[in-house]
């Protein structure tokens, strides 16, 4: 179990570092269960772990868990966060890309949850790391679609080594019971992938509420239409009530937990929307690495509106026990061949079973 000092003092670490959250670092994952029990992977520093360590899901759990503790019940990342309920109803723009039912035009209900990203559920809502926004799409003949989206333009990890490299170098130090600054600056300098988010995180101070936050699907994907024509596109949600950044000031200033309350105010003011903007790719285009950005002069497509109506703490969201699996599609959209793309379903599942079996 996690305890509020060790808590404290990995915070303490990310500030050393330059403010990047635990959660910022999606690692990489780690020691082949075959190598390597997970036992051994979940023990700090072990040497042993640090020379078999290979990134799978059992391994990436297994590191998130020796970075933060188990916390039984909740997500071994984004593990703070809560619970939203509303409806999208999507562009006609949009199906001449997709034949997905999310943009029939038909009102979809809609199942949300925002979150910090990193395994601490008390990090901090100004802390420097991603926030999340995970979607499941409730289509009309029952299927479910899932659109599971952070606030950075880019990923860290353009493999999932990083992922597990990072959590890594976040675990305490047996010696000191804290997380050793030169170790994260080691995987900083030894990453390149992760440089560009670093630098966002860095120069993008965090939202004051999640109604002022774009989020961005950060993967290629291929939108299928009623003709089997596949178009490379990439989408971001971008707030009605427009994007903001707390100051300088605030962002040192404000509590820990903010995000929260600011969304449920905001929803009894009314409800809070987002465009979906979808970008149509060009040959050349990155279509297997999240941490490259499109070219900025790309045709952009309105693909519809999310409406979220009212929202709720964790534990009493419908949220609170979906697994938010990108790979969860209807007909319509497809995944591509991106590494990390696919190594996110099989490491959510690890997580999902284990928050589940710990109820
Ligand atoms: C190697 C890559 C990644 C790994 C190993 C990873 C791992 C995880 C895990 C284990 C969870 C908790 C799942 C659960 O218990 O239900 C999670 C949640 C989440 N991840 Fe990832 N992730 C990766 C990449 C990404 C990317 C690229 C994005 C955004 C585009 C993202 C956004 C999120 C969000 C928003 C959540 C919270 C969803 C919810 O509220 O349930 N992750 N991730």
């Amino acid at each position: 179990m996690s305890n509020g000092n060790e808590g404290h003092s990995r915070r303490q670490v990310l500030t050393t570092v330059g403010s990047l959250s635990i959660a910022g670092a999606m690692g990489q994952a780690i020691a082949s269960s075959s190598l390597v029990s997970p036992a051994a992977a979940a023990q700090p520093n072990s040497e042993i772990a640090e020379k078999t360590f290979e990134a799978t899901a059992d391994n990436v759990v297994n590191t998130l868990e020796a970075a933060y503790g188990v916390n039984r019940g909740k997500r071994r990342n984004h593990t703070k966060g809560f619970g939203a309920l509303g409806i999208f109803v999507g562009a006609p723009e949009a199906a001449e890309y997709s034949r997905s039912l999310l943009f029939s035009g038909q009102e979809i209900e809609v199942v949300a949850r925002f979150s910090v990203a990193g395994g601490d559920p008390e990090a901090s809502d100004t802390e420097k790391s991603p926030r999340g926004l995970g979607l499941q799409f409730r289509l009309p003949g029952g299927s479910l679609h899932h659109i599971t989206m952070i606030h950075t333009p880019m990923f860290f990890a353009m493999m999932p080594k990083t992922f597990l490299d990072k959590f890594l170098a976040l675990r305490p130090d047996p010696a000191t019971g804290k997380p050793n600054p030169e170790k994260f600056k080691a995987f900083l300098n030894s990453h390149p992938d992760n440089t560009s988010q670093f630098h966002f995180l860095q120069t993008t101070n965090p939202p004051p509420s999640y109604a002022n936050c774009s989020f961005y699907g950060i993967h290629t994907f291929k939108f299928v239409n009623r003709d089997n024509k596949v178009t490379m596109v990439r989408w971001r949600f971008v707030p009605q009530d427009g994007e903001k950044q707390l100051s300088d000031a605030e962002q040192k200033s404000m509590p820990r937990d903010f995000l929260e309350k600011a969304f449920i105010d905001r929803t009894h003011q009314g409800p809070v929307r987002w465009d979906m903007l979808v970008t149509i790719g060009q040959p050349g285009d990155s279509e297997d690495d999240p941490t490259i950005l499109w070219p900025n002069n790309r045709k952009e497509v309105r693909a519809g509106t999310l409406t979220l109506s009212s929202a709720m703490p964790d534990p009493k969201a419908g949220s609170y026990k979906i697994n938010f699996d990108p790979l969860m599609m209807a007909d319509g959209i497809e995944a591509t061949n991106d590494p990390i793309l696919l190594f996110r379903s099989p490491s959510y599942a690890v997580s999902h079973t284990r928050r589940l079996r710990d109820l």
